[in-house]
């Protein structure tokens, strides 16, 4: 895990309040893997914790790290107004990624909304696998799906859903997946967005006998397993999601939405 000072190349605003930010050279890069986040200092908003933002992706030959997040709050909105050339300072990679199971393997990745930001490494490292992947990509519209501009989808069969039929198909990720799974078998499901749709995908993935991979939020306060910040009860017992997690197998997930209960003791 480091602490460090990384220049930002970049930071745009892809869609309404969803941006790109793109480092440049951080010592973390060799270790990172999918799945995993950095705690992000946000200095000039007097928020006081920093806040966790998963990888977006890492370009390994570029020496890149990229972060795709929506502005929510003071924390996030002082992430977006920073500029190139600025300096933030990141600690990470911190939790344990994404469990890569899928060597030559096929599987399905399924991203709802801010979801999709974990997904674009993910994407990469299990086509290094030589996995067959698909990917349902799901949003509010079209816009909140801008970032897949971002994403190369080469080799993936992928399929976009929005909850207004502004692109792809009319509805759901979970719908996608009934109806692919009518016809299609998968080894394994990894999925991450809004609570409702990740319980409703784990539940998909258990009636069909597939393993299913959760990537959970919960509020944070120190990311490093140093508070009782983001405790989750889970079928194995009481796990932290900064540090067991933030993913997990969905059979030990007891509720998908643990935040709300630890918001008290992460404060701001
Ligand atoms: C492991 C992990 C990875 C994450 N990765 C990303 C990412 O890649 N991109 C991204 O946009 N966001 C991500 N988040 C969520 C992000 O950390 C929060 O949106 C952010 O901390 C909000 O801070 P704020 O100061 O802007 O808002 P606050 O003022 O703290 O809160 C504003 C609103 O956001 C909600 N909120 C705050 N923290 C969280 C949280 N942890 N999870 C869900 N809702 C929250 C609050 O309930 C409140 O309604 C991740 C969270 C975790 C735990
Ligand atoms: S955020 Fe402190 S233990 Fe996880």
């Amino acid at each position: 895990m480091f602490l460090e000072d990384c220049k930002i190349l970049e930071n745009v605003e892809v869609a309404k309040n969803m941006y790109l930010m793109k480092l440049k050279g951080t010592k973390a890069i060799p270790e990172t893997v999918s799945g995993q986040f950095f705690m992000l200092q946000c200095k000039n908003s007097g928020v006081f914790l920093r806040r966790p933002i998963s990888i977006h992706y890492i370009n390994k030959k570029e020496s890149v790290l990229e972060f795709y997040y929506e502005v929510k709050g003071k924390g996030t909105k002082d992430l977006s107004a920073a500029k190139t050339g600025d300096y933030i300072n990141i600690q990470g990679p911190l939790g344990n990624g994404f469990i890569k199971e899928g060597t030559g393997k096929k599987v399905l990745v399924i991203g709802g909304g801010m979801g999709i930001a974990p997904m674009k490494y993910l994407l990469e490292e299990l086509n290094n696998l030589g996995s067959n992947i698909t990917f349902i990509a799901g949003g509010r519209n079209r816009g909140a799906l801008k970032i897949l501009d971002n994403i190369d989808l080469k080799g993936i069969i992928t399929h976009i859903t929005t909850d207004d039929g502004s692109q792809g198909t009319h509805g759901r990720v979970d719908m996608k997946m009934r109806e692919l799974l009518e016809k299609e078998r998968y080894d394994l499901v990894y999925t991450c967005g809004p609570e409702k749709m990740m319980e409703s995908v784990a539940k998909i993935a258990t009636e069909n006998n597939i393993k299913c991979f959760v990537s959970l939020e919960a509020r944070m306060a120190c990311g490093v397993k140093a508070c009782v910040g983001c405790s989750i009860k889970t079928k194995d017992g009481m796990k932290k999601v900064c540090h067991d997690g933030p993913v997990f197998d969905s059979t030990i997930i007891v509720e998908m939405n643990p935040k709300e209960k630890t918001e008290t003791c992460c404060g701001n």
